[in-house]
């Protein structure tokens, strides 16, 4: 009774469950240089005619001007790239393109074709980082001297440097830059040739197509070259990293911006209005940021979850791996591009920041210091006797500095008004000259050794 309307039914639903082309189609380029490198490695071997692989090769450069110049209609009947590909080739150069799949699998082909694909990206974020370092370091070059209250748990805890808290992202954003670096070498073996999983009987030459394509050598065992996944996991797992990075910096810019701050000013370009509040700047940017770890740690998490319990070696579990991968590396790049245009174009506001760094006390540990510096005292003692003139200040509405001498005195006797000179915070960042502090000597010494790195 229903034949007529559902016998092609299970099998439209079947290509679309199958098919990976609507994305897959992303990795067009690496398909035809893997399949480019592999004819001609074919062809050296003697395993087809040197003017059968020649055929191919042109007419894969047709394929791919066709694909880059938007001419080419892909078709969910072919699943996905590799076949839209070949299938394409055959019209243009005839029977000679059915020599191309010799020795070779679409599981060692997609993972060559992923591989590069991946390894770009891993490229592109260790440019971008790059570029976010340095305008980090201009920001922090402009205000090495630039005093703003440091936090703990969001409170003012210590006063620091505009350049050190600048400085500090640099710190970071070099580690996420390393480990894309630490990946790609990792990433970097040839899995072309390992075939559907056991190898090849033809006498192919994996170390010829691994050169060609970039790789440093070819992997080692044939069942692992199709089966690992790793090298996504590590860059899912490098971008979520570096996102999470980005959310603390968007977070600070969206707290710093707004009113009751006035830390920054985002430049307008990187700024939107509200649609029914005329006075209101949004930072809807940061927002972003902040909010762009979400997808970016969501992606590994499926791709995690994916790749669990798959029993070796290639399962089409594993065509799930590509949606995940586009779209956390379209959003990290976004989100660096993003990020290094505001960050290159904000405005640290010296008045506010330097009233704030003053407020809260924020040199009771300097005060205290000088207990034990001048007068010798223990920490602890000095700790406590800081404390009780903090809530006489507290109590007073006042803050530590406008204590006068004889209300420090009726604290701890042996004060003298020397005291005075650490209680500006100008001095405190000064004094705090230990190795990797917020002095803007040490300061400018990180900017310094950055700067050297990056040249
Ligand atoms: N589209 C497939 C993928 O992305 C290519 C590999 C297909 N291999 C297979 N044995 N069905 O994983």
């Amino acid at each position: 009774m229903w034949g007529g309307r559902f016998s092609a039914g299970p099998d439209a639903i079947m290509e679309a469950i199958n098919a990976s082309i609507s994305y897959d189609q992303k990795m067009a380029k690496q398909d035809i240089e893997g399949s480019r490198a592999h004819a001609a490695m074919l062809a050296a071997q003697g395993i087809i005619d040197s003017s059968d692989a020649s055929a191919i090769r042109k007419g894969l450069l047709t394929v791919l001007s066709e694909i880059e110049g938007g001419m080419f209609a892909f078709s969910t009947a072919l699943e996905d790239i590799h076949m839209n590909v070949e299938s394409r080739l055959t019209e243009i150069v005839g029977p000679a393109a059915g020599r191309l799949h010799t020795a070779r699998s679409r599981n060692d082909q997609v993972a060559t074709d992923f591989k590069l694909w991946v390894r770009g990206q891993m490229d592109a974020a260790i440019e971008g980082l790059t570029a976010l370092m340095k305008v980090f370091i201009g920001q922090a070059e402009a205000g090495a001297d630039m005093v703003m209250p440091g936090f703990t748990h969001l409170q003012v805890a210590q006063p620091v440097t505009w350049g050190h808290h600048m400085m500090a992202y640099v710190e970071m954003f070099a580690r996420d830059r390393s480990r894309f670096e630490d990946a790609r070498r990792r990433m970097n073996e040839s899995p072309l040739g390992a075939a559907a999983l056991a190898g090849t009987s033809f006498p192919i030459d994996r170390h010829m197509t691994a050169e060609a394509l970039g790789f440093d050598r070819p992997s080692a065992n044939s069942l692992d070259a199709v089966s690992d996944r790793d090298f996504a996991l590590e860059f899912l797992t490098s971008c979520s990293i570096c996102a999470t990075h980005i959310s603390r910096i968007a977070e600070e810019l969206v707290i710093w911006s707004s009113a009751q701050f006035r830390f920054v000013t985002i430049s307008d370009r990187f700024s939107t209005g509200s649609s029914i509040m005329p006075q209101k700047k949004n930072p809807d940017a940061a927002e972003l940021l902040r909010s762009k770890v979400g997808r970016i740690t969501g992606s590994l998490v499926a791709l995690l979850t994916i790749m669990k319990g798959l029993p070796l070696a290639y399962s089409k579990d594993m065509q799930e791996d590509k949606e995940q991968v586009f779209d956390a590396a379209d959003s990290l790049m976004l989100s660096l591009a993003a990020l290094t245009g505001m960050v290159a174009d904000m405005r640290p506001n010296e008045e506010p920041l330097r009233k704030a760094a003053a407020s809260g006390f924020s040199t009771a540990t300097d005060l205290a210091d000088w207990l034990v510096r001048a007068l010798n005292m223990p920490f602890r003692d000095a700790h406590h006797v800081t404390g009780a003139l903090v809530k006489m200040a507290e109590d007073q509405g006042s803050d530590l500095h406008e204590l006068s001498l004889e209300q420090m005195q009726s604290v701890e006797a042996q004060i003298t008004d020397a005291v005075y000179e650490v209680l500006g915070v100008e001095n405190s960042v000064a004094s705090r000259v230990s190795y990797g502090g917020t002095a803007p000597a040490q300061v400018r010494a990180q900017i310094a050794r950055w700067k050297e790195v990056l040249s």
